[in-house]
């Protein structure tokens, strides 16, 4: 992990209250899909933690959906050529063994980010992804999730690909497909949806989670999550990819 200073390349809208940001930095940074970045917005105390969407060599992409202050400042306030301190790369990735080839990839709201970085990176791999959006207006990134075998966008409102949730569109085809393993990311119903859906089917499922965070480095506790054993775990440093059934959702 480092703090550097970017330079920022770009900064667009892209959907319905979704902004595409690329930066670059001093030097190439590697990153793994799922890792994230702490953003610092102006004079903001707490920085902002965004998934990293793509990472080529010193050019790093993020999208992010305006929420509050930190966000909507990012989008009006922030032009090309404008510098912001990021550290990353921060938390663990998603990560697969070499025998897990069919991958489903099950994402919702600003979760299909870091999975973006996940289609891209695992290109040995037969990707079956289902992303979902509120309504067409939200749809984005679609040519970067096109590099899947597969891809089924799902919306709320059926007005664009199919008509329910990501989770749905994976679950009437999960068992022609047969997933070796599953990645996701999205708000917690969906995430408990998804749990519903794979439970006693034996199939690994490493989701992303979202929580507030303080520092992003582990060492500040704002981030905690509860684990099933028992313990608590860091969002942050031990996540933010957990296996399903190792945390509460
Ligand atoms: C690991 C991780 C990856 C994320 N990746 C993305 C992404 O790729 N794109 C995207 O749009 N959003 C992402 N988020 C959510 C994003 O961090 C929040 O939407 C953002 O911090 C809101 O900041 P704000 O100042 O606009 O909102 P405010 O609500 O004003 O924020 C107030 C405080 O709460 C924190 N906060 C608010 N909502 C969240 C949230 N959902 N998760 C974590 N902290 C929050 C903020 O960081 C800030 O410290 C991610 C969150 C995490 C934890
Ligand atoms: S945000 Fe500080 S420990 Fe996770």
């Amino acid at each position: 992990m480092r703090e550097v200073t970017a330079v920022i390349l770009e900064n667009k809208q892209i959907a319905e209250e979704v902004y595409e940001l690329t930066f670059c930095t001093e030097q190439s940074v590697p990153v793994l899909p799922g890792q994230f970045c702490m953003i610092g917005v102006g004079g903001m105390p707490l920085r902002r933690p965004i998934a990293v969407c793509k990472a080529e060599g010193e050019r790093i992409t993020v999208c992010y959906r305006l929420k509050g202050e930190g966000t909507h400042r990012l989008a009006s306030e922030y032009k090309a050529g404008e510098t912001l301190r990021v550290l990353l790369p921060l938390g663990n990735g998603f990560s697969l063994a070499k025998e897990q080839k069919r991958i489903a990839v099950v994402g919702g709201g600003v979760g299909i980010f870091p999975l973006i970085s996940a289609i891209r990176t695992f290109r040995d791999k037969e990707i079956y992804a289902y992303m979902g959006f509120r309504n067409r207006g939200a749809v984005c990134m679609e040519y970067e999730m096109l590099r899947a075998k597969k891809l089924t966008i799902a919306t709320d409102d059926g007005s664009v690909g199919y008509h329910g949730t990501a989770v749905q569109a994976f679950q009437e085809e999960m068992s022609r497909i047969k997933p070796q393993a599953v990645l996701a990311c999205g708000p917690t119903p969906m995430l408990r949806a998804l749990k519903q859906a794979v439970a006693g089917k034996g199939i690994p499922v490493y989701v992303s989670l979202e929580e507030r965070m303080g520092c992003g480095i582990g060492a500040c506790l704002v981030c905690t999550c509860q684990k099933t054993d028992g313990a608590r775990a860091r969002v942050c440093k031990d996540g933010p990819v957990f296996e399903i059934n190792e945390v509460e959702i």
